[in-house]
């Protein structure tokens, strides 16, 4: 089977990288490495949600839902900095890379890198950023989203970027009509052929 991302245990060797990213006006040594999603640069759909997002509440449990080699976790957690930060990811190589650049951020005791199954049930988010992986298909994509933003405190927000060519205008339908009478979703801001999503967890 190939190589995707979001694979449990990448087979390519893992190769660490040295680079230097920007991050919300911060300049951030990080490591990255092969079979992790994006492992030469930022993507350029992170960078529009990073520039493109609100400040996040300053404490409470943040949420970046596919955390690959962590620069929304990095962003999250130098933004906030009473808050708890929960990186998930299902590729074990991602969540040992974030926990590493968490570390090296001097970040790493308020950033909680774990499987999706190894979050405890009762933690409920007060913002979730992501940039979902798209590429798992369309019922995944819609499972995964359900399953967190479902655990938005109320007043709570989530957004995400997604690709226009990718279906992001029918995410944004699915959004704003599938997760219940307490959701309401829509565009942020859109950028470089990219949508920030909003979702919106009533009060
Ligand atoms: C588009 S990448 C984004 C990575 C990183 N946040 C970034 O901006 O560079 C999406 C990530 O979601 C992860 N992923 C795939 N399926 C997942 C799932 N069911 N739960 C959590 N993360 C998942 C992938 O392994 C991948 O790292």
């Amino acid at each position: 089977m190939s190589d995707h991302y979001f694979t449990a245990e990448p087979a390519s060797p893992d190769q660490r990288r040295e680079r230097t990213v920007s991050l919300r006006g911060a300049d951030v040594q990080v490591q990255t490495a092969g079979g992790v999603f994006s492992p030469d640069h930022l993507d350029q759909g992170t960078e529009v949600l990073l520039r493109e997002v609100p400040e996040p509440p300053v404490e409470g449990d943040l949420l970046d839902l596919g955390c690959g080699w962590g620069p929304i976790t990095l962003a999250l957690a130098g933004a906030s900095p009473l808050a708890r930060v929960w990186a998930v990811d299902v590729n074990e190589r991602a969540l040992d890379l974030t926990r590493r650049n968490a570390e090296a951020a001097g970040v790493a005791a308020r950033v909680h890198a774990h499987r999706p199954e190894d979050v405890p049930e009762d933690v409920r988010f007060a913002a979730i950023w992501s940039n979902p992986p798209i590429r798992v298909g369309k019922e995944a994509l819609h499972a995964m989203l359900r399953q967190w933003l479902h655990r938005l405190l109320p007043g709570g927000e989530a957004h995400l970027v997604v690709a226009k060519h990718l279906g992001s205008d029918s995410l944004l339908r699915w959004l704003d009509t599938e997760l219940g009478p307490d959701f309401t979703a829509d565009r942020a801001a859109t950028a470089k052929g990219f949508r920030v999503l909003r979702a919106i967890r009533a009060d």
